[in-house]
């Protein structure tokens, strides 16, 4: 299902390189190439936990510096085993094909420069945090693992945490077990930022939040992301997360359902994402679904709440052939409109297996 173009046109000349065995035919060399022009490259990638189960199959990402990437897929689809391939978490045999460069690294073989130059906001701030720490200690704890003064760490911290709002001494000297959820979600935030980060990986960061405390901590992420140019891979499966990234990438049981930036993504539906919204006087999927998808042309067919339906076709042109067709197989219609589809109607598209869709 990989529909887009697997390598960025600006190292096709690398491209060819790749074969069986991508581990043998790169160069230190090849690899520096990769790690100035992108700050995430994975290429390819598959892994295995256990011999013969692939969880994750033949997947290439790349991100430019200062790009925010939204890792989207359903529970279950690859998004955490995505992130460890990029962060050297996992190594051949389980690796079985592919590599990533992150951060100006190869992941796995240089893995202690890389370790410096990435950081990680877990899913479970409960688990990284000391919770009896208050914000400032918690940066202080963890940026003494990256042989920062203490001085310089206290400097970072007092910066980050006031871009991400928290702007007074009570607040940043207050436990970490009496602040709010989205207030910890921002210490663990700023724990991730403390080593200045050329890429950011944030595991789920708004599951479990309050739909207002979720924008709240894109739009902090955005801030960061603006004042430090700092990459981001964000994994999630809010759907919102797509208005806040450069590009986006489906996973659908391990595959890459889509990559690519998210307006581009809409346009490569049938007629560039131009959609028929139609009204129905009644409409009942068991009996017309079937009907409607024999209409010449028709790509996709979604039920978009009571009696009205989206249709996506390749001759959304022909607009009065397609409303005298859907006449004739009996369906009433009482408005429609043509309308340009967004984000949201690409993933319906493609990542069917998404509970929740
Ligand atoms: N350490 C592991 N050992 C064996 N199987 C694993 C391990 N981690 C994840 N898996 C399996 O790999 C698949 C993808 O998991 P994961 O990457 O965690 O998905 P997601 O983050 O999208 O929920 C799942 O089927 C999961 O059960
Ligand atoms: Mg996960």
């Amino acid at each position: 299902m990989n529909d887009y173009n697997p390598f960025p046109q600006d190292l096709s000349s690398l491209h060819d390189k790749i074969s069986d065995n991508p581990f043998k035919n790169y160069t230190i060399r090849d690899y520096q190439e990769i790690g100035k022009k992108y700050d995430l490259f994975l290429s390819e990638a598959s892994v295995a936990y256990q011999k013969g189960k692939s969880v994750l199959h033949n997947i290439s990402l790349f991100l430019k510096p200062g790009e925010i990437l939204g890792l989207i897929g359903g529970s279950g689809a690859g998004k955490s085993t995505c992130m460890r391939v990029m962060t050297g978490q996992i190594k051949p045999p389980q690796l079985t094909h592919g590599f990533a460069v992150t951060a100006g690294y190869r992941a796995v073989r240089d893995n202690l420069k890389l370790i410096h130059q990435i950081g990680y906001v877990p899913q479970l701030e409960y688990l990284s945090l000391y919770e009896q720490f208050s914000a400032l200690d918690n940066c202080l704890f963890f940026g003494r693992n990256y042989c920062i003064s203490k001085k310089q760490i206290l400097k970072r911290a007092r910066e980050i945490l006031g871009i991400l709002g928290f702007e007074n001494e009570e607040l940043l000297n207050k436990p970490v077990k009496y602040l709010s959820g989205g207030e910890r979600k921002r210490v663990s935030i700023a724990v991730g930022l403390i080593n200045t980060p050329k890429v950011l990986f944030l595991d789920e960061p708004t599951t479990g939040l309050d739909p207002h405390l979720r924008i709240g901590v894109l739009n902090f992420l955005l801030k960061i992301n603006k004042e430090f140019n700092t990459t981001m891979v964000i994994v999630s499966h809010d759907l919102e997360i797509a208005d806040y990234c450069t590009k986006v990438a489906i996973l659908n049981f391990g595959e890459l359902a889509g990559f690519g930036k998210p307006k581009d993504l809409v346009e490569s539906l049938p007629s560039h994402g131009k959609m028929l919204n139609i009204h129905l006087k009644s409409y009942n999927s068991r009996i017309h679904l079937r009907k409607i998808k024999e209409i010449a042309g028709i790509r996709y067919v979604l039920n978009a709440g009571r009696n009205q339906i989206k249709l996506f076709s390749d001759e959304i042109e022909n607009l009065n052939l397609i409303i005298s067709q859907l006449r004739e197989i009996g369906l009433e219609i009482e408005h429609f409109s043509l309308d340009q589809a967004v984000f949201l109607e690409y993933f319906r598209i493609k990542g069917k297996h998404i509970e929740g869709v």
